[in-house]
């Protein structure tokens, strides 16, 4: 329905409503450091460009005349039923938009259902996170350290504190070239954000001699990047928790087949933004040969380049189980703190149920089997 559109439009408030705007609004807030590192992506931001603009490829054909009075857009994932199929990537660092960070984009999250999947590298720490947001769903994602008993450790106190699954990030062994950072020389790590977790961690901090603030910031960077990640560490990982573990980064569909062969319970097709590798494939072009070949025998999210609606619409109906956004919730978190974040999952929750009504289906299965053209 459209009750929050009208409403807008009678309420005479200016506020940036699309995400260049959200953008613009949120460079006005920022210093340079912070802003870029948000921003921008790796090399020549290739990628970046790509995933939002490789949307324009897909086409919907739309049908009509079905009754689309009454939407269901349930979705069950894992054994859990969620109301829709959108979700909050894991995105690092929120306190470098906002003093509030994750816990107020957790909060909104939780507001308009959307499960909220925390990085490892938050600025608060699983335990806080959970108690501001009981009873909502979270999932948590996982940079496997260097040193493995500290995922274990975050691993138990994810399922300590009720997260519903463990998310592995795959396509962060090191950290993209990411220029933007070396022209404003910032580290969002190094200037101390991000420890959420690991500052409360005992494990890591038994392992550290010396507790001051730089030695845990160094111990820290030290132990997310690990370029020796391989498959036998996801073994290790599925031994070592019950709850299901997904891997975030796929774009190759023999990686998908793998995955499964594995035994992991399903995957996010992502290229982490454009941050990691520049030149990677669209997220969106890597879509349709993965879903093929996992043919729904795990489900398949998505995330990168998804601005509006009718990204989701595409997303979903090429097969992707759920989607994920990322830096549209930050510009709003930048913005406006939690409201600002609230806006842009409410905007974003319309606009893609709308969107969905509009194209002729009443739920996400009616919706897989939409017509998608692409030139
Ligand atoms: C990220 N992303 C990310 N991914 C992850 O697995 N762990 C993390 O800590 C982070 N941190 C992070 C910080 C910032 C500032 C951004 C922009 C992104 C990647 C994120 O989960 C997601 O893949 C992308 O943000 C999706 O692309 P869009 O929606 O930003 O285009």
């Amino acid at each position: 329905n459209n009750d929050l559109l009208l409403d807008n439009i009678g309420s005479n408030e200016k506020y940036p409503i699309n995400f260049s705007e959200l953008e613009q609004a949120a460079k006005e807030k920022l210093e340079a450091g912070p802003f870029g590192y948000i921003r921008s992506s790796a090399g020549g931001e290739e990628t970046y460009r790509k995933n939002s603009n490789s949307f324009e490829k897909y086409s919907i054909v739309p049908r009509f005349l079905t009754d689309v009075s009454a939407l269901n857009t349930e979705v069950t994932i894992l054994g859990r039923t969620y109301p829709h199929p959108l979700f909050i990537a894991p995105v690092g660092v929120n306190k470098i938009a906002h003093e509030d960070g994750e816990i107020a984009v957790a909060k909104a999250a939780a507001k308009f259902n959307y499960p909220y999947i925390q990085s490892t590298v938050s600025s608060y720490s699983i335990e806080e996170i959970a108690e501001a947001t009981e009873g909502s769903s979270k999932w948590f994602q996982l940079y496997w350290s260097q040193n493995k008993e500290i995922s274990f450790s975050m691993i138990q106190r994810a399922e300590a504190a009720g997260y519903e699954a463990i998310v592995l990030t795959v396509d962060t062994v090191m950290l993209g070239w990411r220029e933007e950072d070396v022209r404003n020389q910032f580290s969002p790590l190094k200037r101390g954000f991000g420890q959420g977790n690991y500052a409360s961690d005992p494990v890591f901090m038994a392992a550290l001699p010396d507790q001051s603030k730089d030695a845990i910031i160094d111990s820290m960077i030290e132990n997310i990047y690990h370029p020796t990640l391989n498959w036998n560490n996801i073994e290790e990982l599925r031994e070592y928790t019950s709850l299901p573990i997904l891997l975030k980064g796929i774009l190759h569909p023999e990686d998908a087949k793998l995955a499964i062969e594995k035994g992991l319970d399903g995957i996010i097709v992502s290229n982490h933004g454009g941050r990691q590798l520049d030149g990677v494939i669209a997220s969106i072009d890597a879509l349709p040969e993965i879903v093929e070949i996992v043919n729904g025998k795990i489900p398949v999210l998505f995330d990168s380049g998804v601005r509006r609606g009718s990204d989701a619409v595409k997303a979903l109906a090429l097969g992707a189980t759920a989607v994920c956004i990322g830096r549209p919730f930050i510009w709003g978190l930048a913005s406006g703190g939690q409201a600002g974040v609230e806006r842009v999952l409410e905007n974003f929750l319309q606009e893609t149920n709308v969107s969905i009504s509009l194209s002729g289906a009443r739920n996400l299965e009616e919706l897989r089997k939409l017509k998608i053209v692409r030139s």
